[in-house]
């Protein structure tokens, strides 16, 4: 069994950050997103994994991920050179797929299940492929999938306007080496991708044996902002292990779960948990407030925080309102605002969006 992870795509939901940076390296809880993907994949006992990358950020993503030995796996990276689909990106990992069953991954996926009894599943029945669906209250917006009585998958539509049911394909699927057939059978999909839908139709179509199986617990889609927030809402709750030797001084109140990386200081702040501080960050007159993540090198110096992520090396300071529900990019600064700001003086990224509420 191997593993091909999709860690392409533009990301254009959660410009502005993608202009710099892979949607799959956004961190959660102080963790690329894709990172998650990979132990998840690694726990359930699948070692070779190909991550599929694209021109724009499948460097960032070779840098910060390594050749797997961080995570007791092998990594073979694979370049696409277009978004051309998710069925296009397995035509092209054909040679390190081989005759493999693997399964597909996409990158900004996260989900709290644990993939040993899908797989388990997948390999006694000796299935084609296997999906994984969940209900949601905006199908439209995923891959669709009508079942019958017995959950046998009757058909299978990308982003319908009028959805056969509010069942949503989750993006995890585990195939056997028969989809190399269906996927060189299909037609590029009037958005002119090669689409993976398209391609477990055809299995469906040909009597091959596809079943689905419903997806429990929380599944997170993390391409949007919400989304983001909502991961990294789950995440500290689930994960955060608070640090033994916290650098404090006297002045400062850590109250509930708080993870701090090496090199930072916390001074005259309150911080409360779940959060995480990465390393060699300075806070200084802060008040931290749950579910939120700073990233390593950020400096906060007179500012309140709250239910935010703040990426690498931003500055906050001198912000007297609360910052909250907000994710502030790389090395981006917010400062010196007086406590009655006569006038707001900004220079934003393009697709930024600033709330004053
Ligand atoms: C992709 C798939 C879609 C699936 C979704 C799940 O869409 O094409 O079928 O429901 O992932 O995350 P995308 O998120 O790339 O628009």
């Amino acid at each position: 069994m191997k593993a091909l992870i999709l860690s392409g795509g533009k990301g254009t939901r959660l410009r502005p950050l993608t202009y710099t940076g892979a949607k799959q390296l956004v961190p959660v809880a102080n963790k690329p997103i894709l990172w998650y993907g990979i132990e998840g994949i690694v726990a359930a006992g699948i070692t070779d994994i190909g991550i599929i990358i694209s021109p724009e950020t499948g460097e960032e993503v070779k840098a910060k991920t390594g050749d797997g030995s961080r995570f007791g796996a092998k990594i073979t990276y694979i370049l696409q050179s277009e978004p051309a689909g998710l069925a296009h990106a397995v035509k092209i990992a054909r040679p390190f797929l081989g005759d493999s069953p693997f399964i597909m991954y996409l990158g900004d996926n996260l989900i709290q299940s644990q993939l040993d009894p899908f797989l388990e599943n997948f390999n006694k029945q000796k299935l084609d492929a296997l999906i994984l669906l969940r209900p949601v209250p905006n199908p439209s917006a995923f891959g669709v999938a009508k079942v019958d009585e017995n959950g046998r998958v009757l058909q299978l539509v990308e982003k319908p306007i009028v959805p056969p049911s509010n069942l949503a394909l989750v993006g995890i699927y585990f195939f056997a080496p028969t989809i190399h057939e269906a996927i060189d059978q299909i037609q590029p999909s009037p958005r002119g991708e090669l689409e993976i839908t398209d391609a477990i139709q055809q299995l469906i179509n040909q009597e091959k044996h596809v079943e689905a199986c419903n997806l429990d617990g929380w599944w997170l889609d993390t391409g949007k902002k919400d989304d983001l927030l909502s991961a990294n809402q789950i995440i500290l709750d689930s994960c955060i292990v608070a640090s033994t030797e916290l650098k404090v001084d006297a002045k400062s109140q850590i109250i509930g779960r708080v993870q701090v990386g090496e090199g930072s200081e916390i001074i005259n702040s309150t911080v409360r948990g779940p959060v995480v501080i990465g390393e060699n960050c300075r806070i200084e007159n802060c008040f931290i407030g749950p579910y939120s993540s700073i990233a390593d090198r950020v400096t906060m110096v007179d500012a309140d925080i709250e239910h935010s992520v703040i990426l690498q090396g931003a500055k906050i300071v001198g912000i007297h309102q609360r910052i909250v529900d907000s994710v502030i990019g790389q090395r981006a600064q917010l400062t010196n605002a007086p406590p009655r700001p006569k006038a707001l003086r900004f220079m934003i990224g393009d697709d930024s969006q600033i709330e004053l509420v």
